[in-house]
């Protein structure tokens, strides 16, 4: 197969980059190691931040994301039960976050690819990257039993965590920084209305807990567990009752109903300080992960896709490799204010230490002041709903 960019990975990432370099008149192929059903059920995120739900609309990809996604104007934030409230509307000139879950995102972009008559070939894992630094990189891939090859001009591996992509840089061409926290998340979705029309980030003296939403009838919610903990430790019950005692408040109640999906996720801050290697370009999770509080990894790897898409059309558009080669750079500058912003969220609201601790004491201290300062909310609202790109351009 011959095109202009080959893409690994068919997750927000790659099919975000497929759309918007056709858009620009560059070709692309992608290819995904999963099925196409194993894609479109993995549950993960569900916040898009105002860039991501912009990016979406001026593709074109954005029907079904305006029609039954939720435009939210302020989020809850609990501390022992006090409950206040950060409206972005006046304090991020307003621009606002949307709820709407990261697989119906995978499902509208997949659709839309493949009724353009471009190719995405499922359960093709790419093997090796060959020619990384020649002008005629190529990939190697598996597709029904049979070898394959993209020749491209450039690859840019969208292939999470575990890729392939990170695994072919030199070694010594990146530094790696890495932070793992010592709890996870139990996250559910259930069958009933949320009991809260906004999100609810709590800290409580039993942990950190989450209220979501996907719908008017399904409810997101998650719990902070011990790392060794296991779904199977948990009984529906028991899941709602720590819900409701740690995101309770005065003259509010949590509605339980049927789970019916629950899953443990382990929380880490990772990233590597260059994203390019010659022709081999990296973007979203295969680069960086940040702990889920405050709902960052999805639209970071949107915002790399941003720059990675200005440095093709560079190339093609003026034969010039500046932005390409600025592409590190440029990224990074984002990927450090989220990886503050999602640490913030995360020692903010989960239990780290014996509650009435110092460091329970600091975290009181920052919530406390949210409430008192307009200028400490202001960072948080304009952090959370994301920066627009001239911030950092
Ligand atoms: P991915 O979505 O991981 O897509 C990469 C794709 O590449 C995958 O489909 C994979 O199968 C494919 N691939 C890998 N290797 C190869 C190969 N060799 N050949 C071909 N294809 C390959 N973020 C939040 O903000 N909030 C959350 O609550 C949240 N929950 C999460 C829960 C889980 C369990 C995980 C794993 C992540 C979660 N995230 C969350 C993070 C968010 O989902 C990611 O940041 C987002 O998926 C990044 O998109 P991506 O396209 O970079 O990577
Ligand atoms: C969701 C996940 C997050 O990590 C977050 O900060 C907000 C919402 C969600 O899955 O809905």
């Amino acid at each position: 197969i011959k095109t202009q960019v080959g893409i690994i990975g068919a997750g927000p990432a790659g099919l975000t980059l497929a759309h918007w370099l056709k858009k620009e008149g560059i070709s692309s192929v992608i290819i995904e190691h999963r099925s196409q059903e194993y894609v479109q059920a993995r549950v993960r995120a569900g916040l898009l931040e105002q860039n991501t739900v912009d990016i979406f609309k001026n593709l074109g990809l954005a029907d079904r994301l305006v029609r039954e996604g939720q435009e939210h104007h302020g989020v809850y934030l609990n501390f022992d039960g006090k409950r206040i409230r950060v409206p972005f509307g006046k304090l991020t000139n307003g621009r606002n976050i949307t709820i709407y879950g990261q697989q119906e995102v995978v499902k509208d972009l997949t659709e839309a690819w493949v009724n353009t008559g471009e190719t995405l070939l499922f359960e093709a894992p790419a093997l090796e990257l060959e020619g990384i630094d020649s002008q005629s990189p190529k990939i190697h891939f598996e597709h029904e039993g049979e070898k394959g090859i993209i020749e491209c001009d450039f690859i840019a591996a969208c292939d999470g965590f575990h890729g392939l992509g990170r695994k072919s840089m030199p070694k010594d061409s990146y530094k790696e920084y890495t932070v793992t926290y010592p709890f996870s998340w139990l996250g559910i979705l259930a069958n009933v209305a949320p009991s809260s029309e906004e999100l609810i980030y709590a800290y409580h003296e039993r942990g950190f807990a989450l209220h979501s939403l996907r719908s008017e009838k399904v409810s997101r919610l998650y719990i902070q567990v011990d790392n060794d903990d296991h779904v199977d430790n948990w009984t529906d019950e028991q899941i709602w009752e720590e819900l409701s005692i740690r995101l309770g408040t005065e003259g509010w109640e949590l509605k339980s109903g049927p789970i019916f999906e629950k899953s443990i996720t382990p929380m880490r801050s990772y990233f590597i300080d260059n994203m390019q290697h010659g022709r081999l370009f990296l973007a979203g999770d295969a680069a960086h992960i940040v702990p889920p509080t405050g709902g960052k990894g999805l639209n970071l790897a949107v915002a790399d896709v941003k720059h990675l898409v200005d440095g093709f059309t560079d190339f093609y558009k003026n034969n010039s490799m500046k932005s390409l080669d600025d592409y590190s750079k440029t990224a990074l500058k984002r990927i450090w204010r989220a990886q503050d912003f999602s640490n913030f969220m995360t020692t903010l609201f989960h239990k780290q230490a014996e509650h009435g601790s110092f460091q329970y004491q600091l975290q009181k201290a920052k919530f406390e002041y949210i409430s008192l300062s307009e200028a400490y909310a202001t960072t948080i609202a304009e952090n959370y709903v994301g920066l627009p790109f001239e911030t950092f351009e």
